[in-house]
């Protein structure tokens, strides 16, 4: 079995294209080895109010279940439960240079006419190596924004191979095609955010009916009122198109022939439909987990888990490094 590990950050509400792409980790369970971690560590490069976050934390673990990740087959854990990642990024850190890390798009971006930011968001690339690294992962589902970062992941596992001796696994990507390309409902040419304000730009997991509702009817179209797929002339359409295609299993093909001679009114309302018949399970289910506590005995055993295989490679790490053992 090959190892797979992706993480999430437990940063504002889920939506849409994080659901799909967290639907894609629950189908990985199935053939991999799948390690999935709500990386909490990361969250804090950038301001957090701590109330928020442990909230976060824990919704963001309670969804992971309720999305259908099962605890007994992957392991689901908070990355400060395991102090192996900020102890291996500090190793790492030591082998990775300035020159490189200023390179990331994802720092200079987000750094990006502010006067001041922590040095943890110019050092978040090695961390996320970190967590990489420790679980020997082999493949790493994520979105194309974070490829520039497993590339810097694969030169450091293998310059530190090089010069200490085999050490590290030396990982793949594993890029999800579809959960990139939901779009926003307001503006179909950026990305669905959790940063954008406009709460209606994107469906988050946990909306009520009425506001996914109101999201979808507001959702920006064009004026030719055919409901066909075509990404660079219609890409409000063929991004709702996307979007029904991944909730109810039917292809682009199957919708368009649905929906030939139907309204956009229609369509949406067909949309709606789909969209709270698919979520209103899961949050049920969500809440369950959530409120029963049963999210915390998860997160615990998670740790263990994690930890039995993170230790010995961050043992192996320092031994290789020279560093005398306890
Ligand atoms: N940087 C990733 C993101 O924002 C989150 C992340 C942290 C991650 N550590 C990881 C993803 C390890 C994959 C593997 O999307």
């Amino acid at each position: 079995m090959k190892r797979v590990f992706s993480g999430v950050q437990p940063t504002g509400q889920i939506h849409l294209g994080n659901f799909i792409t967290m639907q894609n980790f629950v189908k990985l369970q199935e053939e991999h080895d799948c390690t999935y971690c709500i990386v909490d560590l990361h969250s804090i490069t950038v301001p957090q109010d701590p109330k928020e976050l442990h909230q976060h934390s824990l919704e963001l673990a309670a969804l992971y279940v309720a999305l259908g990740i099962d605890p007994k087959k992957s392991t689901l854990f908070i990355q400060s439960h395991v102090s192996a990642h900020a102890e291996l990024a500090w190793l790492l850190q030591c082998n990775i240079y300035m020159g490189e890390l200023s390179r990331m798009t994802q720092f200079k971006d987000k750094s990006a006419g502010k006067k001041a930011f922590s040095t943890g968001l110019f050092t978040y690339p090695v961390l996320m190596a970190a967590d990489i690294l420790l679980y020997d992962t082999n493949y790493v589902p994520v979105g194309n924004d974070q490829k520039q970062h497993l590339e810097l992941t694969r030169d450091v596992a293998q310059r530190f191979n090089n010069k200490y001796g085999e050490t590290f696994v030396v990982p793949e990507p594993m890029i999800s095609k579809v959960g990139a390309r939901i779009m926003s409902l307001d503006d179909p040419t950026v990305k669905m955010s959790k940063s954008n304000p406009n709460v209606h730009s994107k469906i988050c997991v946990l909306d009520p009916p009425n506001k996914i509702k109101k999201s979808i009817m507001k959702a920006t179209t064009d004026s030719d009122g055919i409901v066909k797929y075509d990404e660079e002339n219609k890409p409000g359409v063929s991004n709702l198109l996307t979007i029904y295609s991944v909730l109810s299993g039917m292809t682009i093909e199957e919708l368009e022939a649905k929906y030939e001679g139907v309204g956009y009114g229609d369509f949406k309302k067909d949309l709606v439909e789909v969209v709270q018949n698919k979520l209103e399970p899961i949050q049920k289910r969500y809440h369950e987990i959530l409120d029963s506590g049963e999210i915390i005995e998860i997160l615990k055993e998670g740790a263990k888990k994690a930890e039995a295989v993170a230790t010995p490679v961050l043992n192996r790490t320092k031994e290789r490094l020279g560093f005398v053992a306890k």
